[in-house]
């Protein structure tokens, strides 16, 4: 008789953006005059830039000849994308990692969720409250957190690193120390970040205790503020202790394309054992590799035509997020996040809670947006709007809000 494995059994349901569209649907059937305004999903709305649209076009005319037609592609992905990253991203920014410490894949969301499987089920993890909800439950998928309190919604055997108003959204180093740190920067859902100076902190902390961080840097291109490191490796030491995580969905509209790679630097090591080799090994043996048309769309994102258009949708949204952030500054709330991120993360006013407000905004506002208890107990009370719809809905949906 076959078991299953029943660490899934210890999984709370995932009822957020089921529970969310649940809401929206019986409204908007019971109101079907109104016009909803969505806020809350994360997923990009810009079509892909011409530039990403003709390297597609090109790649798949190559896959009909004979001559120019790909299969697998290579293990670590190919060359020339890897290139392009290493220039682009890390040489430009005066960081030394070499194309073979980069790994393609199909978008941060798996790198994410399969890292873990390298190290021990012993190690002990740590997570920013709220957080990315990927990390923690593909922990408890491999059986690594402990029993679940569902009154507190937390693991027994998490660390949870809260981030709240009092320190500007940014994890604290914490009491017990962790085997495996997340941080994610800048910030889904709270849309902070951090400077250089406090990521340094983390990366000394880290090569202090023996921890590995692993950080997502999926909004990167987000950033504006020029004490904010675009990648973990502009921090002494990182290379040491650090993995990093990038995603092409955001910077360049890939969610739909899937694109995104993971950096191990060859001298992170636990003891003689390189983490390099065991992911190199991991990936040769579960993954196939991102398809040719793909790799070359996202080659594409650094030719200099695709960084002036992907720049232009950033702004975009930036615009969108600048609107929201300034407009409920305006009319009372506490809101944060909008500066070097697409997230706008604000304070439910008068006391309500995240679900509450949720419930009052759809029915008063007809905006939709994401309770902020839906990343994390420390989520509670707080609220996410995302700056990725289109500039006229935006700002209606502000000025509804406004009118409140
Ligand atoms: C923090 C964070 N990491 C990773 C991802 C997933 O990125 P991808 O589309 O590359 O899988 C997301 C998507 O929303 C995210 O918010």
């Amino acid at each position: 008789m076959f078991k299953i494995n029943d660490n899934y059994l210890k999984l709370p349901g995932s009822y957020l953006f089921s529970t969310i569209a649940k809401k929206v649907n019986a409204y908007s059937q019971a109101h079907p005059e109104k016009k909803i305004i969505r806020l809350g999903i994360g997923d990009v709305t810009q079509p892909l830039a011409p530039s990403i649209i003709d390297a597609l076009h090109h790649a798949v005319d190559e896959m009909g000849k004979a001559e120019t037609f790909h299969g697998y592609a290579p293990d670590l992905g190919y060359e020339f994308l890897r290139r392009a990253i290493v220039e682009n991203d890390y040489k430009a920014r005066g960081c030394d990692i070499a194309a073979d410490e980069i790994f393609i894949s199909d978008g941060a969301k798996c790198d994410s969720g399969n890292i873990q499987e390298i190290f021990s089920t012993d190690n002990k993890i740590a997570v920013c409250d709220p957080v990315y909800p990927v990390y923690v439950d593909t922990n408890v998928m491999a059986g690594r957190t402990g029993t679940y309190d569902a009154g507190k919604e937390v693991w027994s055997d998490v660390i949870y690193m809260p981030c709240l108003a009092d320190n500007h959204f940014a994890p604290e180093l914490p009491k017990e120390t962790p085997d495996i740190i997340y941080l994610c920067f800048p910030n889904n859902p709270t849309g902070s970040a951090i400077t250089k100076a406090q990521l340094q902190e983390w990366v000394d902390y880290a090569n202090k205790t023996g921890a590995v961080i692993i950080y997502d840097a999926a909004y990167e291109a987000y950033i504006s503020q020029e004490d904010v490191p675009h990648t973990i490796y502009e921090c002494e030491g990182a290379k040491a202790c650090a993995i990093e995580l990038r995603s092409f969905s955001k910077n360049a509209g890939f969610t739909g394309v899937r694109l995104g790679f993971t950096v191990i630097p060859r001298e992170l090591k636990c003891g003689e054992v390189s983490l390099h080799s065991l992911w190199a090994r991991r990936h040769g043996t579960k993954y196939n590799g991102a398809p040719y048309i793909v790799q070359r769309a996202g080659e594409a994102v650094y030719s200099p035509d695709g960084k002036a258009q992907i720049k232009e949708q950033i702004a975009y949204y930036m615009k969108n997020a600048k609107y929201i952030l300034e407009g409920l500054k305006d009319a009372g709330y506490a809101v944060s996040g909008g500066v070097n991120s697409p997230y706008i993360w604000l304070k439910a006013p008068n006391g309500m809670t995240s679900w509450e407000f949720f419930d009052y905004l759809l029915e008063n506002a007809n905006v939709v947006g994401t309770p902020g208890s839906g990343f994390g107990p420390s989520g509670e009370t707080y609220f996410r709007l995302t700056a990725f719809g289109s500039y006229e809905n935006t700002v209606e949906a502000v000025e509804r809000i406004r009118k409140l």
